[in-house]
């Protein structure tokens, strides 16, 4: 459990497949996320869901997000872990619509900046993110990401961001200075 000012991160479990299953089909979350609106059965996504949890990959690292009172909001994931060459992808969703807006999501990816430069090795975090998504943009920004690139796939607009170990560091230390 890695805990955070507003929430919490925790390994997956079984049970959280039926939200996933939810946050997964909902054509809104899948827009935002320009990812394709899943269409199996819950019954054959559990199936996988389950197999998934037993081999986990060694390149994926998935987190459940938890309200600090243990409410299950969103997932945030580091992924395609390269450690020659030191860096990794990160993703998120908050699937719980009542939680947008509220700072959990720069809680949450704060968290697992924090968790990653901590106990990795690795030195730079990248994500992409809708050029339409203003939310997420500001979002990440307020986590110290940086624009560096758009990315043009399919019929999408990406906006590239990536956070370096030494912006983050340099970041902590003007937060320590304020303290
Ligand atoms: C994107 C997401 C992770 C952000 O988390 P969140 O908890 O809603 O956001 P936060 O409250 O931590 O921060 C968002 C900031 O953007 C601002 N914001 C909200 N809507 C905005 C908009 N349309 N344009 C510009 N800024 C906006 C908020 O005011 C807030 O800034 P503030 O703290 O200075 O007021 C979350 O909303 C989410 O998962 N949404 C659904 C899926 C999604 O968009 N996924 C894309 C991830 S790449």
């Amino acid at each position: 459990m890695i805990v955070g000012g507003k929430t919490k991160l925790r390994g997956k479990r079984l049970a959280d497949a039926t939200d996933d299953y939810a946050w997964q089909t909902d054509s809104e979350l899948a827009q935002l996320d320009a990812a394709p609106l899943l269409t199996i059965s819950f019954q054959q996504y559990l199936s996988s869901y389950a197999s998934e949890l037993r081999y986990p990959s060694s390149t994926r690292h998935r987190f459940a997000i938890e309200t600090l009172d243990g409410k299950h909001i969103g997932n945030c994931t580091y992924y395609d872990i390269n450690k020659t060459r030191g860096g990794a992808e990160l993703g998120i969703m908050i699937g719980n619509r009542n939680y947008w807006d509220k700072g959990y999501g720069v809680d949450a990816v704060t968290t697992l900046v924090n968790y990653i430069f901590q106990q990795t090795k690795l030195n730079r975090i990248y994500l992409k993110t809708l050029g339409s998504n203003t939310r997420a943009q500001k979002c990440f920004a307020k986590c110290g990401f940086t624009p560096y690139g758009g990315l043009k796939r399919d019929s999408y607009n990406f906006v590239l961001m990536e956070l370096h170990r030494k912006q983050w560091l340099q970041q902590r230390g003007k937060e320590d200075g304020r303290r």
